[in-house]
């Protein structure tokens, strides 16, 4: 970890007053802890955004009914076509009708995209997200 630096922010008394609720209500200690996730959480999305190329982790959840025709068969496939990316799969039978399943994910972003669109987009999976993020290392990387 670099050294810890102190800077001094000027900004909106309504502003701040809105920033303390919020974070209070998220039970965030300090300011200071807050505003170090804001940061992290923007310099990820950028980087994700910006930069497909790189390694990343993550997460697809998914839900989809367990009746549909072929839908197993269709999701084990395209899993084993990036077989390399996952590294785990968990599945729960929620109901009779319902399945979820959660993708753990690491590889090129551009990749698990193509993965995760690929799932998503198959008929019979009702609510699905992929959570992607990055290595702490990468997140403070400058380029
Ligand atoms: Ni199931």
């Amino acid at each position: 970890m670099s050294d810890l630096v102190r800077f001094g922010v000027s900004i909106d008394q309504d502003l701040l007053e809105n920033y303390d609720r919020l974070i209070g209500e998220r039970g965030y200690a300090t300011r200071s802890e807050a505003l170090r996730d804001l940061i992290r959480e923007a310099l990820i999305q950028q980087k994700i955004e910006t930069q497909t190329e790189i390694d990343a982790l993550g997460s697809l959840t998914l839900v989809y009914d367990h009746h549909a025709r072929n839908l197993a068969q269709e999701m084990g496939a395209i899993q084993h076509d990036f077989h390399k990316n996952i590294l785990s799969v968990m599945h729960l039978h929620v109901s009779h009708d319902d399945c979820l399943e959660i993708i753990a994910l690491r590889g090129v972003i551009s990749e698990i995209a193509e993965l995760s669109n690929r799932l998503l987009s198959l008929k019979g999976i009702k609510n699905g997200k992929l959570f992607l993020t990055l290595p702490s290392s990468v997140i403070t990387r400058s380029e």
